[in-house]
Formats: C-alpha cells, sequence, structure tokens
C-alpha cells in the first residue's frame, strides 16, 4: 500500500473514533502503534494523553517542533460519511483528524529523509486544544526545552485543497474568560426601597463594558467584550439577593489584553457601588493571540510554491488557539491548510477533503528538509 493510500486509511480510522479534550486514550495509543510500526521514534515525556514523535536528522541543525491537535467535539456528526463518528454527540468537527493525520504523513517521510534532514523535528500530537489548555500540559513537560521554533496547522473550510492561508503577525485573538458576582439585598418586589436591587446595577455594568472597546482601545486594533449569560432573580415579585454575569474577552494586542482587564475591574467595582451594590470580576486568563513570526511566515510561502500550493492572506480570527502559549517561549507560525469549502469548523456537517491529506504531509516534510 502507497503511502497516501495509508494515510487516508488511517484517517478514516481517526474521523470515526473521536475523544474528547484530555480523553484521548485511544487516539494516543493508534498514533503510538503507527509511530512503531513505522519505526519513528516516540519522546518519552510524561503525557497523560498525546505523544511527541521526534526524527533526529543525519546532518546538523536546529531542533523545531510542529503541534498537531488530536481531540474531537461534543457535537453530533451530521456529514453522511461511510466513515462518520461512531459515538454519539462526539465528532472530529475542526480537523484534528486531518491534522493527526498529516502530522503522521510528514513523520514518515522525514524519517525516510533523515539523510536530508539537518537538525531535529519533534512532532507534538498535542491533547485538549479544544480546552485552549492542552498546549500546557505539553509545556510542563521538558519537550520544548531546546525547541528554537515551532509551526503548527489548521484545517481550513473557507479555502479549497491546494489553498494555504497564511500572515505575518496576530492570527488568532487571546481568549479570556470573566465572570461577575453583583451583590445586592433581596426584599418584596413591590419594595425596592427596602433592598438593594442587583439587576440595575448588573444592566449597568453590560453597558459600561461596551464603553471599553468602544472608547478606551484604538479603534484600529481588533477588541471585544461580550456578556454571554446574565442570571438574576427566580420568580416575578421578589427582588434578588445576587446576580451573576459572564462573558468572554477577545484580543490582539498584549497591552489592550492588560488594559481591558483593568478598565472592566474599575467598572465593575464603581457602578456596583454608584448603584449601592457591591460586585467583583473574576478573570480566568486563556491563550495569548497566535503571532506569526516574520521570517517563518516567508519560509512558508516559499515552500507552499515549490510544493505546487497557492498561498493567500490568512484571515485574522477573534476565535483563539492554544498554540500561542508555546510563542510564549519560542517564535512560531500558525498555517491554515485549505480543506474544500463547506461547512465551517464546529459544526456537524464539517469535512475535510482527503485529497489534502498525502500533499500537507509532503508540504510539511518540504518544511524541514529543503532548507534553503
Ligand atoms: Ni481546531
Amino acid at each position: 500500500m502507497c503511502l497516501q493510500e495509508k494515510l487516508d486509511e488511517y484517517f478514516e480510522w481517526f474521523h470515526k473514533n473521536p475523544e474528547l479534550s484530555y480523553e484521548e486514550y485511544a487516539t494516543t495509543a493508534k498514533i503510538k502503534e503507527i509511530l512503531k510500526t513505522e519505526g519513528i521514534g516516540i519522546l518519552s515525556c510524561d503525557l497523560e494523553t498525546g505523544v511527541v514523535a521526534v526524527i533526529e536528522g543525519e546532518k546538523d541543525g536546529p531542533v523545531q517542533a510542529l503541534r498537531c491537535d488530536i481531540d474531537g467535539l461534543p457535537i453530533q456528526e451530521e456529514t453522511g460519511l461511510g466513515y462518520a463518528s461512531r459515538y454519539a454527540g462526539r465528532m472530529h468537527a475542526c480537523g484534528h483528524d486531518f491534522h493527526i493525520v498529516a502530522g503522521i504523513g510528514c513523520a514518515i517521510l522525514l524519517n525516510e529523509r533523515k539523510n536530508e534532514l539537518a537538525g531535529t523535528v519533534k512532532i507534538i500530537f498535542q491533547p485538549a486544544e479544544e480546552s485552549s489548555l492542552g498546549a500546557l500540559k505539553v509545556l510542563e513537560t521538558d519537550t520544548l526545552e531546546d525547541v528554537e521554533q515551532i509551526w503548527g496547522i489548521h484545517a481550513d473550510p473557507t479555502n479549497e485543497a491546494g489553498v494555504i492561508g497564511i500572515r505575518e503577525g496576530y492570527v488568532t485573538a487571546a481568549v479570556d474568560r470573566f465572570v461577575v458576582h453583583v451583590r445586592g439585598t433581596g426584599c418584596h418586589g413591590a419594595h425596592p426601597d427596602d433592598g438593594i436591587d442587583p439587576v440595575p446595577a448588573a444592566s449597568a455594568i453590560v453597558q459600561g463594558f461596551q464603553t471599553v472597546t468602544a472608547r478606551n482601545i484604538n479603534a484600529f486594533h481588533p477588541a471585544l467584550i461580550s456578556v454571554t449569560r446574565i442570571e438574576g432573580g427566580n420568580t416575578w415579585n421578589v427582588i434578588p439577593e445576587n446576580a451573576v454575569m459572564e462573558g468572554t474577552v477577545r484580543t490582539m494586542d498584549r497591552k489592550d489584553r492588560v488594559l481591558i482587564e483593568k478598565r472592566m475591574r474599575e467598572i465593575v467595582e464603581y457602578t456596583a457601588r454608584a448603584y449601592g451594590a457591591e460586585a467583583d470580576l473574576e478573570w480566568i486568563a486563556g491563550p495569548p493571540a497566535t503571532y506569526n513570526d516574520g521570517k517563518m511566515v516567508l519560509k512558508c510561502a516559499q515552500t507552499a510554491k515549490r510544493c505546487g500550493f497557492q498561498t493567500v492572506p490568512e484571515e485574522s480570527s477573534m476565535g483563539g488557539d492554544d498554540f500561542a502559549f508555546y510563542e510564549e517561549k519560542i517564535p512560531g507560525c500558525y498555517m491554515k491548510i485549505g480543506t474544500g469549502k463547506g461547512q465551517l469548523i464546529h459544526q456537524p456537517g464539517f469535512m475535510v477533503d482527503k485529497k489534502v491529506i498525502f500533499p500537507a504531509a509532503q508540504y510539511l516534510c518540504a518544511l524541514f528538509v529543503e532548507n534553503d
């Protein structure tokens, strides 16, 4: 069986067997089994799920890494594919099955071309990207200590197979979560003067938040605050004691991220006080924005051309990727590989065009072996 056929078969297996974040046991076992069969080295590191393959070139050169995330999503698949998920309510709807096989294909090709490879390549099959924190599991090990640069890929259903989206600078946003607790004093709905109503205070806080992005942030900088849940009270004639809100903040620029948190804390505290209530803001930091290194972007573009891919400017997104955690330590480049136009990621009909798998593996291999 040729490599292309093998990769297609592996892809179908992974697509059929999606596992959620931190539960990727069968996925990890299958990747390890394939790597062993192919005679590819596995780095010993303390990962509960996930695995790192290592290919040492015969020439001197840098240590580089490729990140391929491996988890699926809690979505009921509706693709109608013959190799659709065998589990109800679980699906590879973000193309991480494609990332796995592109990484495996790259490992196999690099292993065959060790004599041309200068340096070492670590292929990180990373768990739990969908939790936004899986990269931290890898960073807790010493896997990245000697790595000088890292590459990341993502399936892109807005482009046809054969197209790669790349861009220098910020490509995905920092993803932070917040929870606001507003505390008042409950009382009869007919006698609001007997208590402190947390509901108008909470409403004023929501309004106040919108002024942060509109009035405090440079209009050329992407930034947003979404309040996605607001809760207070449980009936029509009682003023509740508390109200809770939560939501997400998305930013590209580091300074904007710090400023927004500061302004939100001020708005929460002082607005609540102006209404006679009390409130605090809990800030749960997620990954920062991914930032594509200029030199690496250039190399992507040159390699893509050599491999017969067309390149287009990558769309920036206010979505996030925990790949950014690696980039806090080392330069990185996150690119989008066209997987055929269709339903977007995280949708039940999302599909990867299988004809992109083998060329993607060849392209990734070329990033490492054909150094100019
Ligand atoms: Ni994804």
